[in-house]
């Protein structure tokens, strides 16, 4: 019996050594340890032994069976590595592979980012809108004259069918006032485009993020409230803001915000032209006029508006002299960032 078994065990070897895909192996497990195997043939034959003998019996066929799915179960394992290691594109998975440098946000996106938070923080949502735009959303709906300067080909980018590329966030204002009424309260961060020559404080494509609130009741006091939160959020508690008067065609009245310099507690230095402060962007209430082009009543609705810039936020985050730096895409400055963060 024993030897019968053991050849039976060596037959069984032999076969599975042959098999060179899975569907053989199913094919050879059925033949020696299927149900109509002659070892499960075997285990039938128990009944004709005498109770002393069954258990040594038992044994071997057990010990036969537990041979030859070893014998299986490492077949099967090696064809499954040939088949890895040979696939149809000849690649060879089983080479030890070259560890990939990981990648990082740019530092204008992880500013950006963060003013989304902020101001997601304190209940604005985000809008969008193009980047290639129309006179009429870019300069006249904003109440900007005909003969103003910044229409001219020297400071904006004009593409065909007498579109241009949007020189300021502003347009999101009318985009928005043309699709919802109020209360309005968005923030819309996006790229600008002006003519101007790269030098350390311009490049002719920049980030600003606009913001517009309209609703019943709303004054200059929200303005400043809401440019001192987000001032202390974004470069800790200690930082003071203001506004200065200024003038822009769509608000009335205008102004300028800065922040105390977050370089020297505005006590002057190298970045803040000894001033002790530095300027965020321009600001102001809603004019009428703009309302009006709108179908916005006035009488009911005031609101205001901000537009910052995103590229001096990073530039203050990250310690960057040169706005350039922030669009060359040097990898070993980029490195330099992410190893700040
Ligand atoms: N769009 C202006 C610029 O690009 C900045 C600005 C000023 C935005 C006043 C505003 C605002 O929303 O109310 O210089």
């Amino acid at each position: 019996m024993q030897d019968q078994l053991e050849s039976l065990i060596l037959e069984a070897e032999q076969e599975i050594e042959k098999c060179s895909a899975p569907n053989d192996i199913l094919n050879v497990r059925a033949k020696y340890l299927g149900k109509k195997s002659v070892l499960n043939g075997l285990y039938g034959r128990m009944r004709e032994l005498s109770k002393e003998e069954r258990p040594a019996f038992g044994g071997l066929l057990n010990s036969a069976r537990v041979k030859i799915e070893a014998f299986l179960e490492s077949r099967s394992e090696a064809i499954k590595q040939a088949a890895w290691k040979k696939d149809s594109s000849g690649f060879d998975y089983t080479l030890p592979g070259v560890s990939l440098s990981r990648g990082g946000l740019h530092p204008l996106s992880i500013v950006r980012r963060q003013i989304d938070e902020v101001f997601m923080s304190m209940g604005f949502e985000i809008a969008e809108a193009d980047e290639i735009e129309d006179e009429f959303h870019n300069f006249d709906a904003l109440n900007t004259p005909k003969d103003h300067p910044s229409r001219n080909l020297a400071d904006t980018f004009y593409v065909e069918g007498g579109k241009l590329l949007r020189t300021q966030t502003s347009t999101v204002q009318i985009r928005v006032m043309e699709k919802y009424k109020p209360p309005i309260k968005i923030i819309s961060p996006g790229r600008c485009y002006r003519n101007d020559k790269p030098d350390p404080s311009h490049s002719p494509v920049f980030t600003q993020v606009e913001a517009l609130v309209v609703d019943k009741g709303i004054s200059m006091i929200d303005l400043q409230d809401t440019l001192q939160s987000f001032a202390r959020i974004m470069f800790g508690t200690k930082v003071k803001s203001r506004i200065r008067p200024h003038f822009f065609p769509f608000t009335e009245p205008s102004a300028e915000m800065d922040i105390s310099c977050v370089a020297c507690d505005g006590q002057g230095c190298r970045v803040c032209k000894q001033s002790g402060w530095l300027e965020m962007g321009g600001a102001g209430m809603v004019d009428p006029a703009v309302f009006d082009t709108l179908g916005i009543d006035s009488e009911i609705y005031t609101g205001f508006a901000f537009g910052l810039g995103v590229e001096r936020i990073a530039m203050l985050k990250y310690n960057i002299p040169d706005m350039r730096i922030l669009f060359e895409n040097d990898l070993r400055m980029l490195r330099q960032f992410r190893g700040e963060l």
